[in-house]
């Protein structure tokens, strides 16, 4: 059995030495991919770039693709989820790039400077698009206001099959802490867990994953 995890944020270059980027460590998508080598789930990880390091990232069951931009995030998910038996999506994807990059370094000129940004591919979306019968899609929402009404729409829109919640207005969760506080939310129900290292909540995260394999996605009541 194999799963394809993101992790991590994008970098969308801006000039030869600028990027857009965003706070993500790529610390829970790590802690996800290392709780699967535990228990001997070959793992393809597409990280951005991050500047941890991992003990599992020698191990015969991890395969890493360093990304990255969004586009080399999504090429690199649309050639190896056909082969997965799901994925997990947990990297902070740039939902914006600029349209185009610049030669030379910017200079620093005029009263303000204007850069256009195009849409990036939604990955998430597009796997979910190709998603076959025996596959399982998972994602992540960060939210910071509706979390649950956000959280439940991105599910749908995306053809998740669960989605991890995690809130902006928690103390100690979401970007770069070692805690997390979430909620999984599948399509029949809630299950909130209290705070956790973000290694525990692989561990959930993961327990949820292989009881849907087993179930093909149907509620499991715990
Ligand atoms: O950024 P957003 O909150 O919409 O992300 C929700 C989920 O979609 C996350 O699992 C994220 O990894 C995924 N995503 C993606 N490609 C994007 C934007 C988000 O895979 N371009």
């Amino acid at each position: 059995m194999s799963i394809l995890i993101t992790a991590g944020p994008t970098y969308e270059r801006i000039d030869p030495v600028r990027f857009i980027g965003n706070y993500s460590s790529g610390k829970m998508g790590i802690a996800l991919a290392e709780e699967c080598v535990n228990r001997e789930i070959d793992v393809i990880l597409v990280l951005g770039p991050v500047n941890i390091t991992s003990h599992i990232f020698n191990n015969p069951h991890i395969k890493i693709i360093n990304v990255e931009s969004a586009k080399q995030m999504y090429d690199a998910c649309m050639q190896f989820y056909p082969h997965c038996e799901g994925a997990i999506l947990c990297a902070a994807v740039a939902d914006f790039t600029p349209i185009s990059v610049a030669d030379h370094k910017i200079k620093r000129e005029g009263d303000e400077l204007i850069i256009r940004l195009k849409p990036t591919n939604d990955i998430a979306a597009s796997l979910g698009n190709i998603k076959k019968e025996n596959q399982l899609l998972a994602g992540f929402a960060l939210e910071t206001d509706d979390e649950e009404t956000n959280a439940k729409g991105k599910m749908q829109r995306k053809n998740f099959d669960f989605i991890v919640l995690n809130s902006l207005n928690d103390e100690g969760a979401g970007f770069r802490h070692d805690t997390n506080k979430i909620t999984i939310i599948d399509k029949y129900k809630e299950y909130e867990y209290p705070l956790k290292t973000k290694k525990e909540c692989a561990k959930d995260i993961i327990d949820k994953y292989c009881e849907m394999l087993k179930t093909s996605g149907k509620p499991v009541d715990k």
